[in-house]
Order: C-alpha cells, then structure tokens, then sequence
C-alpha cells in the first residue's frame, strides 16, 4: 500500500499542529520531519523540541529525516521526544551499522538516505538491518526543488534487491514529488511518498494531500 508522508517543511510554522491536522484528514498517513542544522545541509530547521510538541499535536508516526553530521549525538533525544521512525544519511555516517543499530535500540524504526550521487550499492550490507530506505530525488537542504530522475532507476534496484534477498524494508522517496512526478515514482516501487511543497505550497494542504493520494494510488493499479 502506497503511503503519503506530508512534510512539515513548507508548512506555517506558526499554524503547525494544525497544517498536520489538515493533511492527516487529506489522507497523509505519516508526517516528515526534516532535520537540518547548517552543516551537512546548508539550512538549519528544527530539533527534538518541535519533535516533541508534535508528538502531542498528531497521532500518527512523526518519520524524522535526520539531515545532520554525528547523528548518534541526537539519536537518544529524537527517539525520547516521540520520533517513531528515524533516518540517517549514508554519507553522514562513518560506523552506519553501528548508527543504525543505537536508532532500533531506541525503539524506533530504523532507516537509511541515500543522496542523489550515492550509489544504492553503498547499502548492501546494511539493508538486512534497515526497517526502510530513503532516496533522495533532490538533493537535501530545501523544499520545492526540482526531482532528479535518477530516483528512479535507485527505486528500481532496491525493489529488486528485497526481492532477490528475500528482505522487509520499505521504500520511500523525498524530493520534488507532485502531480507530475508522482506516478512515475510508484510505479518504479515507491511505497512511502514524501511530499512538502506538493501538500503545504499552495491551496488547502488537505485538497492537496487528498489529490496526491489520489494519483498514486491509480498508479499503483496501473502497476504491474
Ligand atoms: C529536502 C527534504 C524534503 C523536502 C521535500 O531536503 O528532505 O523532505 O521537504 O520537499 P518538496 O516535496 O517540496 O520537494
Ligand atoms: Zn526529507
């Protein structure tokens, strides 16, 4: 089942729970949490404390996309302030086995990001320890960036592998995800769709959401 992930990226900060309330009714079923602190992104956005007044605010699993050097200094407070599921860059990351183990020992969902230049070969040895994989169709730092078409080739392989290996982890993709892009990406095997700009842009972010649900879905059926 195909998923949509609003991202509070382009929301209104000052309007957040109930942005995140407007596309949950929209059918958004997860909500993306973009971490980024100025380093290994050239923006800075929000940390645990935002993490834990949303966790108040919805119910459903807050998915925090950790955009950070030395992620295993913040796991522990993520995961304490309500993050259900947590991902890490491959290129962040000097001991990923090890990162990815202390996010699962935090009793969140562990997942991996891989970067528009990043080989989805770099993973071979961690995807029997990743609960999902994340690729990244811009790269990271911005909303309402372009999509990089080279997801989906990246899509394409990781459905590939899990099948082939026998593995579990979900898919999901992040980046310039619209009505344009959108079948495209499930089709390719996407089963998690982020989307900010797409949902919080412009409009109601609930006609939005719905809309976006919509066309994937019809694309998953196309799919064969
Ligand atoms: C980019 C972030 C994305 C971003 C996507 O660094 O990881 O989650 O919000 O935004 P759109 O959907 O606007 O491309
Ligand atoms: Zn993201």
């Amino acid at each position: 089942m195909v998923e949509l992930a609003p991202s509070i990226l382009s929301a209104d900060f000052a309007r957040l729970a109930e942005q995140v309330q407007a596309a949950a009714e929209g059918g958004g079923t997860v909500i993306h949490v973009d971490v980024m602190d100025g380093h290994f992104v050239p923006n800075i956005t929000i940390g645990p404390l935002v993490v834990r007044s949303l966790r108040k605010a919805t119910e459903l699993p807050l998915d925090c996309h950790l955009m950070i050097e030395n992620p295993d200094q913040f796991i522990p407070e993520f995961a304490e302030a309500g993050a259900d599921w947590i991902s890490v860059h491959q290129e962040a990351c000097r001991h990923l086995d090890r990162t990815l183990h202390l996010v699962r020992d935090h009793g969140a969902r562990a997942g991996v990001v891989v970067n528009p230049a990043t080989p989805v070969e770099t993973l071979n040895e961690v995807l029997d320890i990743v609960d999902y994989v994340l690729v990244m169709s811009v790269n990271p730092g911005f909303g309402a960036q372009k999509f990089i078409p080279n997801a989906l080739h990246k899509i394409r392989k990781l459905a590939d592998l899990r099948a082939q290996r026998g593995l579990h982890y979900r898919i999901e993709v992040d980046g310039g995800i619209d009505l344009n892009t959108v079948a495209e990406v499930v089709r390719a095997g996407a089963e998690i769709l982020v989307a900010g700009n797409a949902v919080f842009g412009n409009g109601d972010p609930k006609i939005n959401a719905r809309k976006l649900l919509k066309a994937a879905t019809e694309a998953t059926l196309q799919k064969v």
